[in-house]
């Protein structure tokens, strides 16, 4: 099966011309608390196991209109950048909404988010240009149709169409249509997730190259789907019952686990960077002094700090310490 076979399901094989000048889409990028590293059908961005994140205040906001050239254009947070990567895997994923073959879009950003450094903008930037498509051609598609839509562009942009908790579930239908985002309907408004940048370089490897090395040559790999089913157990039950201690202690366990997994692939993949290390030991330094302060890690060298209101001075004064390195 491949992406415009789900599109035309979704769509029921109705590509309408645009409803509006300008369509509108706003999404939160969204940290995993416990990750999603594996895929089980790569054209489809089905996953091997589901995972949960926690969506930001920060994130993409995108505007989409009819290109007046016969050429995509893509503007990031002001920059014209329609001959990189990045512009090629959007007009991919364009290519499957074109009405026609010479229907050409021209899509604005502004992300709130670094880009590429593992700081989640892809997954807010592939959620907000959906709800922006939506908008424009006035599909009027729920969130979880949505959300196997923003899947097709980038697997963690399924969990960025929600505020707050949300779990990806990964689904068992070869067509993917049961793998989407669902919320988790719990506040905990003295939670916080706060990015400690240690680089802004974009990252070595892609994650969707790094997430194939994986699978196939890491010797941990085999124990990731088990770690993350009882991870996903005792997240829920942490968060219902607002035990950070639990939440902190799961998060940071799974992250390490999946570079564990990263780092035994062959070739080996490491986002580390030096600071990367430096600011973790500073974290676990905190805590043994009894603040308790978690983190997270993606696909880069950056780390995300986990704690609850109280700490806030703790944090503010770790990340100001925290020298940013050029690499
Ligand atoms: O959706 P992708 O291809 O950008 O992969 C995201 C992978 C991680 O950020 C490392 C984990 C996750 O669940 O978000």
């Amino acid at each position: 099966m491949k992406p415009s076979d789900i599109v035309n399901h979704i769509l029921n094989n109705n590509a309408p011309l645009p409803q509006k000048q300008k369509g509108h889409g706003a999404a939160p990028a969204n940290i995993a608390l416990v990750k999603y590293w594996g895929k089980r059908d790569s054209t489809l961005n089905l996953p091997m196991t589901s995972s949960f994140s926690l969506s930001l205040s920060q994130g993409a906001e995108t505007k989409v209109t009819a290109s007046e050239t016969d050429q995509d254009s893509f503007i990031l947070n002001g920059k014209e950048t329609s001959h990189n990567i990045f512009a090629e895997r959007l007009a991919a994923f364009l290519d499957l909404f074109r009405p026609h073959p010479q229907f050409y879009f021209h899509v604005s950003t502004h992300s709130s988010v670094p880009i590429s450094a593992g700081l989640a903008s892809s997954a807010a930037g592939f959620a907000a240009l959906v709800l922006a498509l939506d908008d424009f051609f006035g599909w009027q598609l729920d969130k979880r149709s949505l959300s196997v839509l923003a899947r097709l562009g980038s697997g963690s942009a399924c969990r960025s169409l929600w505020p707050g908790f949300v779990e990806w579930q990964a689904g068992s239908d070869l067509n993917g249509m049961d793998s989407h985002g669902i919320p988790l309907d719990v506040n905990w408004p003295a939670l916080r997730v706060t990015p400690l940048i240690v680089s802004r370089a974009p990252k070595p490897i892609d994650s969707r190259t790094a997430m194939i090395q994986t699978q196939a040559s890491s010797p941990l790999y085999a124990s990731w789907p088990d770690k993350v089913a009882s991870d996903l157990t005792l997240m829920k039950q942490a968060i219902g019952q607002q035990d950070f201690t639990r939440l902190g202690e799961i998060a940071e366990s799974n992250a390490l686990a999946m570079h564990a997994c990263m780092m035994s692939a062959w070739p080996p993949i490491c986002y580390h960077q030096p600071a990367t290390l430096e600011a973790m030991h500073r974290v676990w330094a905190l805590r043994k002094a009894g603040n308790p302060i978690y983190f997270t890690q993606d696909a880069g060298p950056n780390i995300k700090l986990l704690y609850l209101a109280p700490q806030q001075a703790h944090v503010d004064r770790l990340i100001n310490e925290q020298a940013e390195v050029a690499v």
